[in-house]
C-alpha cells in the first residue's frame, strides 16, 4: 500500500504542475461571424473568444479553439469530436435534444440588415424578397417559417460572412443575422450605406451557451465558472472592448 500511496502523489503532482496527464479540452467555432468570433491573420478573436478564456482560466482548466465552421461544428460537437462549441450559438429547446449548454452568457436577437432608403420595415416585408442568411442558424429558421419551406428566394450560405458579400454585392435585399454581427458590419462599413432594423415582434431575444456533446462531465466542470465570470468586471471590459456601449 506504501507503494500505491507514492504512485497517487505522483500522479497527483504531475497534475498541479499541468504534466502529462492534464487533459488540452478543444472548442470549436465558426470564426466568420464579428465581433463574436473571427480571424484576425492567424488568431481567433472576438468576444466569444475572450469570454471562453476567461472562463476556463477560472476553472483552471486547459484548452485551445479550432475555427471549423459552423456545420462541421453543429455536427462534430453532437457526436463529441470535439469537447465543446462557443460560437454565438443560440439556446433552443430543438437544440436541448443534441447538446447540453452552459448558463446563457449573451443576449441577442436576429435583425435585418438592408441597403438605406430599402422599403422593408419588418421581418413579414421580406416575404417576395431575396434575402440571405447563414443556413442551419436561427435567422434560417425564422425565415424559411415566415417565406415558406422551399423558397428559394432564401439564400442559404455557408458562412454569414458569404451572406453579407452577396448583399454588398447586390444579390439579395437584405441579409438577417444576430444583433451584434449586424450592428457591427454597419459600423465597419460607414461606406456601403447600410442600416438595420429591430423586429421585436416577429423576431425574440435568444441567448447564446457554450454547447457540449450531451452528458459528459466538462459542462459541470465549467458551469460555476461561467457564473462567474458573468458576474466579473472582466466581463464588462470584454462587452465594451467588442461590442460597445
Ligand atoms: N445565434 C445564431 C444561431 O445560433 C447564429 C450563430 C452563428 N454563429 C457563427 N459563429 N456563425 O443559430
Amino acid at each position: 500500500s506504501l507503494a500505491i500511496t507514492l504512485a497517487a502523489c505522483g500522479a497527483k503532482k504531475e497534475n498541479e504542475e499541468g504534466g502529462a496527464q492534464s487533459k488540452v479540452y478543444v472548442f470549436a467555432t465558426d470564426a466568420s461571424y464579428p465581433p463574436m468570433e473571427n480571424m484576425d491573420k492567424d488568431d481567433i478573436v472576438g468576444f466569444d473568444i475572450d469570454f471562453l478564456a476567461a472562463v476556463m482560466e477560472e476553472a483552471g482548466l486547459e484548452y485551445e479553439v479550432k475555427n471549423i465552421g459552423w456545420d462541421p461544428l453543429l455536427i462534430g460537437v453532437e457526436n463529441g469530436e470535439f469537447d465543446g462549441a462557443i460560437s454565438a450559438m443560440t439556446i433552443t429547446d430543438e437544440r436541448k435534444q443534441s447538446y447540453d449548454f452552459s448558463p446563457a452568457y449573451f443576449e441577442s436577437t436576429n435583425m435585418i440588415l438592408v441597403p438605406e432608403g430599402s422599403e422593408i420595415k419588418t421581418a413579414l416585408d421580406l416575404k417576395g424578397k431575396k434575402v440571405a442568411v447563414q443556413g442551419g442558424t436561427t435567422a434560417d429558421t425564422l425565415m424559411t417559417d415566415i417565406m415558406g419551406v422551399g423558397d428559394t428566394s432564401l439564400k442559404k450560405f455557408e458562412s454569414n460572412a458569404l451572406a453579407l458579400l452577396e448583399l454588398a454585392n447586390n444579390g439579395v435585399d437584405a441579409v438577417v443575422a444576430d444583433s451584434a454581427v449586424v450592428k457591427d458590419y454597419v459600423k465597419k462599413n460607414p461606406d456601403k450605406k447600410f442600416t438595420t432594423i429591430l423586429d421585436t415582434e416577429n423576431f425574440a431575444p435568444e441567448y447564446y451557451g457554450i454547447a457540449f456533446p450531451k452528458d459528459k462531465e466538462l459542462k459541470a466542470l465549467l458551469d460555476p465558472a461561467v457564473k462567474t465570470v458573468l458576474a466579473s468586471d472582466k466581463y464588462k471590459e470584454m462587452f465594451e472592448k467588442w461590442i460597445g456601449v
